[in-house]
């Protein structure tokens, strides 16, 4: 019996990382769900997926800041019959200043959109993958994951979160045939900065990867069924030093470079 193509839905696919990672699994030759607030953009993205690959993409635009939003797409899908068998849990923000400062509405949004969205839509999702013993979710973490970030401090929070709960969910699903995959990008060149709030700093530019490269990175790491896929070689060695070096210490470096970046030095 032939097996049915897969369908992938792509949270923040509007822009950077998410829209390149839709291009990755179009190229493959899976059906596409787009989810995002822009609904232009996505429906251009669309259009563009449709002319180069042939695909079929469905737009759903959405706003995950909404607690109800992810609740709404699932069962929108469900509906339709609609069988998600990748979960691409990519749509995120972060906001610099210090904690005490931020204002408190723009760093509940970045919970709800960064983690809350994220698990919920993992939790209705998954049960159908592991019921059917296809798919998976690929779910965008950051190297900020991997220690404190004074000056952002919830957006280092919210990514620790998504890749602790990426690593036990992975164990989980061992013998399943679903696999969960963190992706950890560093400096990468997107919207993130703009709408973050901050301008890069010179050192970031130059460290900065592509989105696509990226995108691809992370495409290859979840096909392969990795867990943890931290993008390029001077991510990975910053991600493991982090392990070897005090914790003051990490905390401390990680605030200059994030005051660094606020400054522009
Ligand atoms: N760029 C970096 O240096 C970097 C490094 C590490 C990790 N990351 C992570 O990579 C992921 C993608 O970010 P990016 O760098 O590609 O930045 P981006 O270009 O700003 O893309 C962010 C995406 O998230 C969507 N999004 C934001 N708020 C949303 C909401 N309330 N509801 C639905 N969608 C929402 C945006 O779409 P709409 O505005 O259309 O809603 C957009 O498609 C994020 O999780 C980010 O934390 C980025």
């Amino acid at each position: 019996m032939a097996t049915s193509p897969e369908i992938v839905l792509v949270t923040g696919a509007s822009s950077g990382i998410g829209r390149e990672l839709a291009r990755c699994f179009a190229a493959d030759g899976s059906k596409l769900i787009l989810v995002a607030r822009k609904r232009d953009a996505l429906n251009a993205l669309a259009d563009e997926l449709r002319r180069e690959f042939k695909s079929h993409i469905e737009v759903l635009p959405a706003d995950l800041a909404e607690p109800a939003a992810p609740g709404r797409i699932f069962d929108y899908l469900q509906a339709a019959g609609t069988k998600v068998d990748v979960l691409v849990n990519n749509a995120g923000f972060g906001a610099k200043g210090t904690f005490a400062e931020l204002p408190l509405d723009r760093q509940m949004e970045m919970v709800r959109v960064n983690v809350t969205s994220l698990t919920h839509l993992t939790r209705l999702f998954l049960p159908g993958m592991i019921s059917r013993r296809r798919g998976g979710v690929l779910n965008v973490a950051s190297t900020a994951s991997f220690q404190p970030g004074p000056g952002m401090a919830v957006y280092y929070a919210t990514k620790a979160y998504v890749l602790w709960l990426t690593e036990a969910i992975a164990e989980e699903l061992a013998e399943t045939g679903v696999t969960v995959t963190a992706l950890c990008p560093g400096p990468t060149v997107t919207n993130f900065f703009s709408a973050a709030g901050g301008v890069p700093s010179r050192y970031f530019e130059r460290a900065a990867m592509s989105a696509e490269e990226v995108a691809r990175i992370g495409h290859v790491a979840f096909r392969r069924g990795r867990v943890i896929a931290v993008a390029g070689f001077r991510n990975r060695l910053m991600a493991f030093s982090t392990r070897l070096a005090p914790r003051s210490l990490v905390r401390k470096v990680a605030g200059w470079l994030n005051a660094a970046k606020q400054s522009n030095k």
